[in-house]
């Protein structure tokens, strides 16, 4: 019988597979190692060096995310070293971090959260941060601050390993590192393809949605997030509306698509340009919100669901019993679910038996 490998974390076995970091074993035991550089999606980087931890037998601490599990190893996460070193080096993380949660964007900043959870200090002003902002970006959906970026290279990594874009790359040294594109260029002038998953992963909001896409009056986490399939193809992305219920006059009103967490759903937290930014149709004034019957004056009137229904039905019927099945032709969507699509196939083969019966491919 094949013996399971495993460590000693805080004191208590905890199983480990092969491949496995020390952090991934303490997350699926349940134990809390803080992480700002860190994306599962993503090779380990160990940039940030806020999930170090204490193995016996090395002078130094090793930082978990990008630490191998091996069968005997004794790691402490909690103890009071590793605590002092977190509480230090977040201060210094904090040192030229805008520290007011009430920012431009209401994006959640997972820096101020980890100073909150390690008593870091918050409460002195910021230094003057000189990091670079590419000069005037007019693309229309992604807004940099570099005054909240951390240079933990998240969304160059991303842009990178995920997308395999390279639109974006760390720039310049020390304090003055910042996000770039080559030449300085503004995103539409590059390979971007605007997917926003640099904005998805950034850890401390200096990624984020440009106006009118960020909410200015509502932090991210006083929206309710409503799970939902994308419709813009079939691949199936699962993303989470944003709702602000404070908006329409308490009718509610989507302010912006964020992805679930990775490896939560089939897409692992990824979104394309149109999953992430295409929703202003739902407030659209030409969006049709009511069926619509052609009346005997030949206009549009609106009606309700089932006497819709009916006149559709009725209509069928009339061309099969004049003109023979074959006289009629289903057209649904790639933007209908699977279980949609079924349906009117079957409806168009089983209720008025012909085969003229489409699925538009193009999106
Ligand atoms: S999360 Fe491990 S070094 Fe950043």
């Amino acid at each position: 019988m094949i013996q399971q490998a495993h460590i000693m974390l805080n004191s208590k076995p905890a199983a480990c597979r092969d491949g496995e970091t020390v952090l991934q074993v303490a997350q699926r035991e349940g134990v809390f190692i803080p992480t700002l550089c860190h994306d599962p999606r993503l090779k380990p980087a160990g940039a940030c060096r806020t999930c170090l931890v204490e193995v016996e037998g090395q002078r130094r601490l090793l930082p978990a995310c990008a630490t191998p599990a091996a069968a005997g190893m004794v790691v402490k996460t909690d103890n009071d070293r590793v605590k002092r070193h977190v509480k230090g080096l977040l201060a210094l993380y904090l040192a030229d971090h805008p520290k007011d949660r009430a920012s431009e964007t209401g994006a959640p900043d997972q820096l101020l959260d980890l100073a909150e959870r390690f008593g870091a200090p918050t409460d002195w002003p910021a230094m003057p941060n000189v990091r670079a902002a590419r000069p005037g970006d007019a693309n229309p959906y992604v807004h940099f601050q570099p005054e909240k970026c951390i240079a933990c290279a998240r969304c160059t990594r991303y842009c990178a390993e995920v997308e395999s874009v390279h639109a974006i790359t760390l720039a310049n040294r020390g304090s003055l590192t910042t996000i770039f594109t080559a030449d300085g260029r503004g995103l539409m002038d590059t390979t971007c393809e605007l997917c926003g998953g640099c904005i998805d992963t950034c850890p401390t909001g200096a990624m984020t949605e440009k106006k009118p896409f960020l909410t200015k009056a509502k932090p991210e986490r006083q929206l309710e997030k409503v799970r939902t399939t994308c419709n813009y193809c079939g691949v199936g992305c699962q993303m989470d509306l944003n709702v602000d219920h404070s908006a329409n006059e308490g009718r509610g009103k989507v302010v912006k698509v964020t992805s679930p967490p990775p490896g939560t759903t089939t897409n692992d937290g990824n979104l394309c340009v149109k999953g992430r930014f295409a929703y202003d149709f739902l407030e659209h004034r030409d969006r049709l919100t009511m069926p619509l019957v052609r009346g005997d004056d030949g206009k549009f009137h609106e009606t309700t669901w089932e006497a819709a229904l009916q006149a559709a039905a009725r209509g069928l019927l009339k061309i099969k019993t004049e003109h023979g099945s074959d006289a009629l032709g289903f057209i649904s969507s790639s933007r209908c679910t699977m279980e949609e699509n079924y349906l009117v196939q079957k409806l168009s083969r089983s209720i008025f038996k012909t085969n003229n019966v489409h699925q538009c491919a193009a999106t």
